[in-house]
């Protein structure tokens, strides 16, 4: 995968003597004491983490750790005190103003919370605005600006004026203006944050749908860990202008990196996030095919189970044995292929537990994850269980 985008021990420092006190600072700062005595806001520091090429990164924190102020350094609206940001290998902080320029016209995109759009235009007029300033003709920008009200669900709206929209009608604007650019990179400073409840999951689904017809690289910033682990890739999780934790929201949920990161993910419906892969196991019990019924009933016995899943000679899975069925086939003298059971239940190891409820509820053995047909492991209805408490 491409890195589109290599944060380096990015900081910013606010106050009269930046340098002087980003010099000064060890790792273990404290950031009011800081503030105390020198005058300085630590806005961010040291922070390090790479963005890959049609990747959502999600950066989370409470209000003030320093989300803005990290999101503003990767178009060079702060200029980063210390560190480097690379744009497809670039280091932006040595760009003359003419080649940023450009930048933020036609590579960059910014989404902001309160919709930052131009209340006495109207709808097409605002999506086309940054068209026409980058010296597009009108009749092509209005072209393009009519192409992306479509994909954000406003054709229709075109001719009304920005105050006649709703909270969420203003943010699909807002969206369409910023993909008319064509932008690689997309960020979003809590775009969403000002929208109620249900809007708000609208316009997450909407991201998410767009997302996967046009693959941008993009930056989220949000305080909401639900949203954060619902669109987020990635998610990098910001306390006092730190990065403390940066991994998939199911990394995040198994392993959290402290007690402030485990307090951040109290509450978080783990169902929806956790997948079959970090609850299978490898099953103690395994049959080949070849093997008869005896060895089969011999092979359970073993192991203290009264069914099990029986494979081929390369792990493809072949179906489920019962200690009965086993019994039955030694009376009858068939083969163990004559009475296994073909139906088993098998998902993808990317099934998240939600999905997986249901089938374990349906299913009197455990469940086989598979890929390809091959036998991965097995969840049993304990470890769903624990997942749920
Ligand atoms: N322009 C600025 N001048 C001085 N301090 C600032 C400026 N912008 C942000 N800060 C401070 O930097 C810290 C991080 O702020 P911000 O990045 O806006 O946090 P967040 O977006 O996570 O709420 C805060 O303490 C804030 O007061
Ligand atoms: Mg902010």
């Amino acid at each position: 995968m491409a890195v589109k985008i290599s944060v380096q021990h990015v900081s910013k420092i606010f106050g009269s003597k930046p340098l002087k006190i980003l010099q000064d600072l060890t790792a273990h700062f404290d950031k009011s004491l800081v503030m105390k005595e020198t005058q300085h806001v630590v806005g961010v520091h040291d922070a390090t983490f790479e963005v890959n090429e049609g990747e959502i990164f999600v950066i989370i924190g409470l209000s003030g750790s320093g989300k803005s102020t990290l999101i503003r350094c990767l178009n060079l609206l702060h200029r980063p005190t210390g560190g480097e940001i690379l744009i497809d290998g670039q280091n932006i902080c040595d760009f003359s103003p003419k080649k940023l320029r450009e930048l933020r016209r036609h590579q960059i995109a910014m989404v902001f919370q309160n919709f930052a759009l131009l209340s006495h235009k109207s709808v097409l007029e605002n999506v086309s605005y940054g068209l026409t300033i980058r010296g597009e003709v009108k009749a092509a920008s209005q072209f393009k600006a009519r192409q992306m009200l479509l994909m954000v669900g406003l054709d229709g709206y075109e001719n009304e004026p920005i105050s006649a929209l709703s909270g969420g009608m203003k943010q699909r604007v807002g969206l369409a203006r910023a993909l008319a650019n064509d932008p690689e990179i997309l960020l979003m400073d809590e775009a969403f944050s000002a929208l109620d409840p249900i809007v708000r999951r609208e316009m997450q689904f909407e991201l998410l749908k767009l997302q996967q017809q046009l693959r941008k690289t993009i930056v989220f910033i949000t305080h909401d860990i639900q949203e954060a682990f619902k669109i987020g890739d990635r998610v990098a999780i910001m306390k006092d202008s730190k990065i403390v934790q940066i991994g998939s929201p199911e990394e995040i949920l198994t392993k959290p990196a402290d007690e402030y990161v485990e307090r951040f993910i109290t509450g978080v419906d783990r169902t929806q996030i956790l997948t079959v892969r970090s609850i299978m196991v490898v099953p103690s019990c395994l049959i080949q095919m070849r093997s008869g019924p005896n060895m089969a009933i011999q092979e359970m016995k073993r192991n203290g189970v009264s069914s099990a899943f029986v494979i081929d000679h390369d792990l493809k899975l072949s179906g489920l044995v019962t200690l009965q069925d086993a019994l039955k086939a030694i009376a009858e003298k068939l083969s163990l292929a004559e009475i296994i059971n073909r139906e088993v239940i098998q998902v993808e190891p990317s099934t998240t537990v939600s999905d997986l409820v249901p089938l374990a509820a349906q299913s009197a053995y455990p469940i086989a994850v598979t890929e390809e047909g091959r036998l991965l492991g097995i969840v049993t209805k304990v470890a769903i269980l624990s997942t749920l408490g």
